[in-house]
């Protein structure tokens, strides 16, 4: 019998600090009306200076652990693209902080969708053997790369962490893993874009960065230079919109001919948190009622790789998850990339994500 990853433990996070729409309001052309019927969201929480997206991974998964009730790990993997860092990866600073020995650990790097090609990587690792128990976390702090004159970023991002436990059991257990569908399509890399930081944007020690003013410092790259302003995400949002209910749309509907489910057998969709229409949209084309759409975005906003796991931990801590009914995650985000992932759902406890 195939080694299927079972879900055992969950538990999330947002820090302290919340930042509504009122605020934003206040420095930016936007207001609370704009922001709340084109996106859903409310208001957000935004880390404060000093913490990291380790700090928020650490504690979501701490949360996680508890509600598996302990036990040790052979694995732990981080979805992010806001790491502590550029080197090392952030999830062995945070498998160390957990005390979990010296087990592997490591980053994914696929933007909103990161979580569930980390649990698509977990089940792999589970079903080859290479794992027994692995903690999955996503998590990440877009606040500190958003251009404070972009009112489009600005009031989507929020930052927050999200973590499951997976243990290696049986596929007719509550808790497991029913299968995965995954997609990218890099011919749009541009949609969604951090320009500078990466090997892209050479840093220059006097900051020059651009010597000829084209961008192209040595004829060879597509953007040269790097300044603060590079380091801030770009986003094409009515176009990634119309990706995101696309793909979204069409991987679920992928993931369930191939699991041999009916849109009508889903108890919940648990969706990536980017804007309540697209999240609509995506229930309308699978012919799932909107009701059984988790909406966690009107009080966290997109967290990007942390949104599906905190949307799940807030519907469960709520007790709109029962055991044994059938949960279909499905993701989007920049690269462009896409995945879906559908379980059953155990009978766990976990604790508010803001608690
Ligand atoms: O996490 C994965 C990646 N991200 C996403 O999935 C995000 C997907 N995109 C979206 O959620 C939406 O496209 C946005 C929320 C980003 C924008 O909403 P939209 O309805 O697509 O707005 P738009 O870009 O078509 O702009 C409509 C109008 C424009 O004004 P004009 O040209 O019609 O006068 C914008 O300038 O709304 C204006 N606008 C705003 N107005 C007030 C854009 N942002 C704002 C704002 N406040 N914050």
């Amino acid at each position: 019998m195939i080694r299927t990853p079972v879900l055992v433990g969950l538990g999330a996070m947002v820090p302290p600090r919340v930042v509504d729409n009122e605020e934003l309001s206040q420095r930016l052309d936007t207001d609370d009306h704009w922001i709340r019927t084109r996106t859903g969201i409310t208001r957000r929480h935004w880390a404060g200076p000093g913490t990291a997206t380790g700090d928020l991974a650490v504690t979501a998964a701490e949360r996680a652990l508890r509600s598996a009730g302990g036990g040790p790990v052979d694995m732990l993997i981080l979805a992010t693209s806001t790491p502590d860092h550029p080197m090392p990866a952030t999830a062995p600073g945070v498998a160390a902080r957990l005390g979990l020995g010296p087990i592997a650990a490591f980053d994914v790097s696929v933007a909103c969708a990161g979580f569930v090609y980390a649990l698509a990587t977990a089940a792999g690792a589970i079903a080859a053997g290479i794992a027994e128990r692995v903690v999955v976390v996503g998590a990440d702090i877009w606040s500190t790369r958003l251009n404070p004159q972009d009112r489009t970023t600005a009031v989507i991002f929020g930052d927050g962490a999200g973590a499951m436990v997976l243990r290696a059991g049986a596929p007719d257990e509550p808790g497991a893993l029913a299968g995965f569908d995954l997609g990218g399509d890099g011919t749009f890399k541009d949609l969604a874009l951090v320009p500078g930081g990466g090997s892209r944007g050479r840093s220059e020690p006097d900051g020059a960065g651009k010597p000829d003013g084209t961008g192209e410092p040595d004829g060879m790259g597509e953007a040269g230079g790097i300044g603060e302003a590079d380091e801030y995400v770009t986003m094409r949002g009515k176009e990634i919109f119309t990706h995101a209910v696309h793909r979204m749309g069409e991987s679920s509907a992928q993931l369930l001919k191939k699991i041999g489910w009916s849109a009508s057998d889903i108890d919940w969709v648990a969706a990536h948190q980017a804007n309540v229409r697209i999240l609509h949209t995506v229930a309308g084309l699978l012919g799932i009622d909107r009701a059984r759409v988790l909406i966690h975005l009107d009080r966290v906003g997109n967290t990007s790789a942390a949104s599906i796991p905190l949307a799940l931990t807030d519907a469960a801590a709520h007790g709109r998850l029962a055991p044994g009914q059938r949960v279909l995650m499905t993701a989007f985000g920049g690269g462009l990339s896409w995945g879906s992932a559908a379980l059953t759902w155990p009978p766990i406890q976990v604790s508010d994500v803001a608690a």
